[in-house]
C-alpha cells in the first residue's frame, strides 16, 4: 500500500513519470512520455499500486503508416502522431478528434502542448461559474492537475483530475490560458504571443481506449419519448453525440456508456462518460484503423470560435467518469450515489421530497380559483403535501401568451396567490408555483419594454415558437430581471416549491460563444437563487424531461421526466432515465391521461405503480375523482409514504427491462440492505 508522509492510502499514487489514479474498485493510470506528452496506460479494474505501465506508451494506436512515420533523433522520438494521449492537438500527426483545436493570430491552426509539470492537491474545487462534483473535508478526494504549453503560442491547458475514491468515479476538466504577454509592446519586442487565440474547439477530456470490440449506449429521444435506450456498436469513423439546440434536449443525453458487446446489466465491462452541463454538448467516439477508440466529451464545437485575449482562460465544463467491472446496473448506482451525495445539494440528502399535486394535466392553463381551491382541498385529504400551481397565473392573459409577466392575472385569481397559500396550508400542504422564466412572449409587457432582451441577430427578425423568444441570459439585466421576479414571488406568497419550465429551443444566437455565455448566466442565476432562497426546492422542466442532465441536478435536485404520463409509455422514459440519473431526481406523478369535463385515467392503479417507481406526485383535478378513486389514491400516496425512503434512497436494480419484453421489474433496497421494495 502507498502512503502518504502521515501514513494516509493516497487516492493519486505518482510513480516517476506515472499517476496511478485510484478509486475503491477501479484504477486509471496515465504517464508522460519522453517527458512531453501526457499519454494513457489504463482504465479498468482496480490494480496493484505500485504497477508500471510505461511500457504500454509506444504501442501503436492508430494507424501503422503513422507508427512507419516515427522519428528517432538522438534518443528521443520526434514525431508521435500514434500515442495513446491524454491530450491531442492539431496539426502534428495525430488526425483523430483532437481535445483543443485552435487558431493563432498568423490563420495557423497548428499547436504542439508539452508537458511542464504537475501538482497533487487535497480535495477538489468546485469549478468557476459552472456546476460540478463538491467534496467535504474528511472526503477521500484528491486532485491531480497536469500542466501543459504550446511555447511557440503560448496556449496553455491545465488538466485536472479529480478522484473521489469511495465513489468510484473520477472528474475530468480542462482549464486554457492564452499565456501570451498582454502587453503589446512587450510582445512585439519579444516576438512571441500576446495576440489573442481562438478556441474552436475545447474538450473537457479524450481518452483513448485499447483496441478491442465495444459498444455504445446512447439515449436518444423526443418530446414525450425521452431517453431511450440504443446500442450501438463502435465502428470505424466517428460517432457523435450531441446537442446544438442552447439545452441538452430531449433528443440526446450528456451521458453515454461504453461496453463490451458481453456485458449486460448484471456483468461485464462498462465506462460511463457524463458532462454536468446544460447547454450544447458533444460526446465523440473515434475508432482508429488499428482499432484503438478514442471518446471526447465536452462543448459541442459547431461553430464555436472563442477568443482568448492574453492572460484571458476558458473553463470547460466538467466531466464525471466511472468503471463497472460488474454491468451496468452497477455502473448506475455509482452514478445514483456520487449524485444524490456530491452533486445534489446536501439539503435533500435525507429529506423526503414532498408528494406535489399539479393541477396541469387536468386543467391546463385554463382554470378558475373556485377550481383550484377545490384541487386543493380534495389534495388535503387524499394526502398531498405541496400543491403546485403551473401555468396560467400570470400576467395580462393569464395563459402562455404572457410569459415575462411574472405578476398575478387578478382576474382569474381575484384573491391573489397568498389566498391558495393559505388555503393550502390550511389542507396541510405547502405551495409551488411555475414559472418559466428564461422566455417572453412577443405579447408580454416585457417584451414591448425589452424586445432587444431576446437571444437575436441584429437587423434579422428573431421566430418566435409557441409565440415565445428566449430571453438572452448572457446580458446581466436580464439575469437580474429573472432574479427579481421569481425571488419576489417566493417572498410574498411564502413559496417552498419552484417549477422551472423551459418550452423552446435556441434559433437565432449570435454565435457558439453566445450559447455558452448564456449557461454562464443561466448557472449564475439558478446559483443565486438557491443560495438565496434555501428552503425552496426547484424542480427543472423543458417541455417535460429536455434538460434532464447533471449540471440541472446540481441546482435542482429533480426534474419532469417527460410530459408523457401514459403508463406504459412512462416505464420506457424512466427505464431510460434510470442509466444515468437517481430515481429521486424523476418526477413522476399519476397523470390524468384523459382531458375535458368527464375526464378519467382509465389506468389508475397501473399509472400509480410507475410512477411510485419514481419521485412520486399526482397531475390532474383531483375534483374529477369519484370516492372510490379517491379512496384509491389516498391508499398510493399512504404507500408511497411508507416505501419513499427506500425507493429515493436506496440502491436501484433494472431486473427486467421494457424494451425487451412484456414485463419492467424494478427493485430498490435501502442503503443498510435491511429493506427492499419490487415493483
Ligand atoms: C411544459 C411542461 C408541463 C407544463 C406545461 C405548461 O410542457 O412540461 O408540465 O408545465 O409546460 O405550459
Amino acid at each position: 500500500m502507498i502512503l502518504n508522509g502521515e501514513g494516509e492510502k493516497m487516492a493519486i499514487i505518482q510513480n516517476g513519470n506515472q499517476f496511478h489514479l485510484q478509486t475503491k474498485n477501479t484504477s486509471y493510470i496515465l504517464g508522460i512520455y519522453q517527458d512531453k506528452y501526457p499519454v494513457h496506460f489504463y482504465w479498468g479494474e482496480r490494480l496493484e499500486p505500485d504497477i508500471s505501465l510505461e511500457y504500454q506508451a509506444e504501442s501503436v494506436s492508430v494507424d501503422r503508416a503513422s507508427c512507419f512515420a516515427r522519428q528517432l533523433v538522438e534518443g528521443k522520438w520526434v514525431f508521435e502522431p500514434d500515442l495513446k494521449k491524454e491530450f491531442s492537438a492539431v496539426g502534428k500527426g495525430d488526425y483523430r478528434i483532437p481535445t483543443v483545436h485552435a487558431r493563432y493570430a498568423d490563420g495557423s491552426t497548428v499547436s504542439d502542448l508539452s508537458y511542464e509539470g504537475f501538482r497533487i492537491t487535497e480535495g477538489k474545487k468546485e469549478l468557476e461559474g459552472l456546476p460540478s462534483l463538491y467534496v467535504f473535508e474528511g472526503d477521500r478526494a484528491q486532485t491531480l492537475e497536469l500542466f501543459l504549453k504550446d511555447p511557440d503560442t503560448g496556449l496553455k491547458a491545465a488538466l485536472s483530475y479529480t478522484v473521489l475514491e469511495d465513489y468510484d468515479v473520477i472528474t475530468r476538466s480542462i482549464r486554457y490560458v492564452n499565456d501570451g504577454p498582454s502587453d503589446p509592446q512587450s510582445a512585439s519586442m519579444s516576438g512571441e504571443g500576446g495576440s489573442d487565440i481562438h478556441l474552436l474547439s475545447a474538450m473537457s477530456m479524450t481518452v483513448d481506449l485499447p483496441a478491442a470490440p465495444m459498444q455504445y449506449i446512447q439515449f436518444p429521444g423526443d418530446w414525450a419519448r425521452e431517453r431511450s435506450v440504443e446500442c450501438c456498436d463502435v465502428k470505424h469513423g466517428i460517432a457523435s453525440v450531441s446537442s446544438s439546440r442552447g439545452y441538452s434536449s430531449h433528443c440526446n443525453n450528456p451521458f453515454l456508456i461504453l461496453k463490451e458487446p458481453s456485458t449486460t446489466e448484471k456483468q461485464g465491462q462498462a465506462y460511463g462518460l457524463a458532462l454536468v452541463y446544460s447547454g450544447n454538448f458533444a460526446i465523440q467516439i473515434e475508432k482508429a484503423p488499428v482499432g484503438t477508440i478514442r471518446v471526447a466529451a465536452g462543448l459541442d464545437s459547431f461553430d464555436l470560435d472563442w477568443t482568448l485575449k492574453p492572460g484571458e482562460s476558458f473553463q470547460t465544463p466538467e466531466t464525471v467518469l466511472a468503471y463497472s467491472a460488474q454491468g451496468m446496473n452497477r455502473l448506475s448506482q455509482i452514478y445514483h450515489r456520487v449524485y444524490r451525495d456530491r452533486l445534489m445539494d446536501q439539503r435533500y440528502l435525507h429529506a423526503s421530497r414532498p408528494i406535489v399535486i399539479n393541477k396541469y394535466e387536468g386543467t391546463g392553463s385554463d382554470f378558475t380559483e373556485q377550481q383550484l381551491i377545490d384541487i386543493i382541498r380534495v389534495g388535503g385529504e387524499v394526502g398531498a403535501e405541496m400543491f403546485v400551481l403551473d401555468s396560467g397565473w400570470y400576467g395580462r392573459y393569464g395563459n402562455g401568451n404572457s410569459c415575462g409577466d411574472w405578476y398575478v392575472n387578478e382576474e382569474k385569481l381575484p384573491h391573489g396567490l397568498k389566498y391558495l397559500a393559505e388555503e393550502a396550508k390550511a389542507c396541510g400542504m405547502q405551495m409551488g408555483l411555475w414559472f418559466e422564466p428564461e422566455m417572453m412572449t412577443v405579447k408580454s409587457d416585457l417584451y414591448r419594454e425589452h424586445p432587444d432582451w431576446c437571444l437575436h441577430v441584429k437587423g434579422r427578425e428573431s421566430a418566435p415558437i409557441y409565440g415565445r423568444v428566449v430571453l438572452d441570459l448572457s446580458r446581466p439585466e436580464v439575469c437580474e430581471y429573472i432574479i427579481g421576479s421569481v425571488g419576489r414571488q417566493i417572498e410574498e406568497v411564502g413559496l417552498t416549491y419552484i417549477k422551472w419550465d423551459c418550452n423552446r429551443y435556441f434559433t437565432e444566437t449570435a454565435d457558439q460563444m453566445q450559447a455558452h455565455k448564456y449557461m454562464l448566466g443561466f448557472y449564475h442565476v439558478l446559483k443565486t437563487l438557491t443560495t438565496k432562497y434555501p428552503g425552496v426546492l426547484f424542480e427543472g422542466c423543458s417541455g417535460g424531461g429536455g434538460r434532464f442532465d447533471a449540471g440541472m441536478l446540481r441546482y435542482m435536485p429533480q426534474t419532469w421526466t417527460s410530459d408523457m404520463t401514459k403508463p406504459e409509455e412512462r416505464l420506457c422514459i424512466q427505464h431510460g432515465t434510470s442509466y444515468g440519473y437517481p430515481v429521486v431526481s424523476m418526477a413522476s406523478h399519476i397523470g390524468q391521461i384523459e382531458v375535458g369535463k368527464n375526464a378519467r385515467n382509465p389506468y389508475l392503479e397501473f399509472s400509480a405503480l410507475v410512477a411510485m417507481g419514481g419521485n412520486f406526485g399526482l397531475e390532474m383535478d383531483l375534483s374529477l375523482l369519484s370516492e372510490t378513486e379517491k379512496a384509491q389514491v389516498k391508499g398510493y400516496v399512504e404507500t408511497y409514504k411508507r416505501l419513499r425512503h427506500i425507493i429515493c434512497q436506496g440502491d436501484f436494480y433494472r431486473l427486467e427491462s421494457p424494451f425487451d419484453g412484456p414485463y419492467t421489474t424494478w427493485e430498490y433496497v435501502s442503503r443498510d440492505r435491511s429493506e427492499a421494495v419490487l415493483l
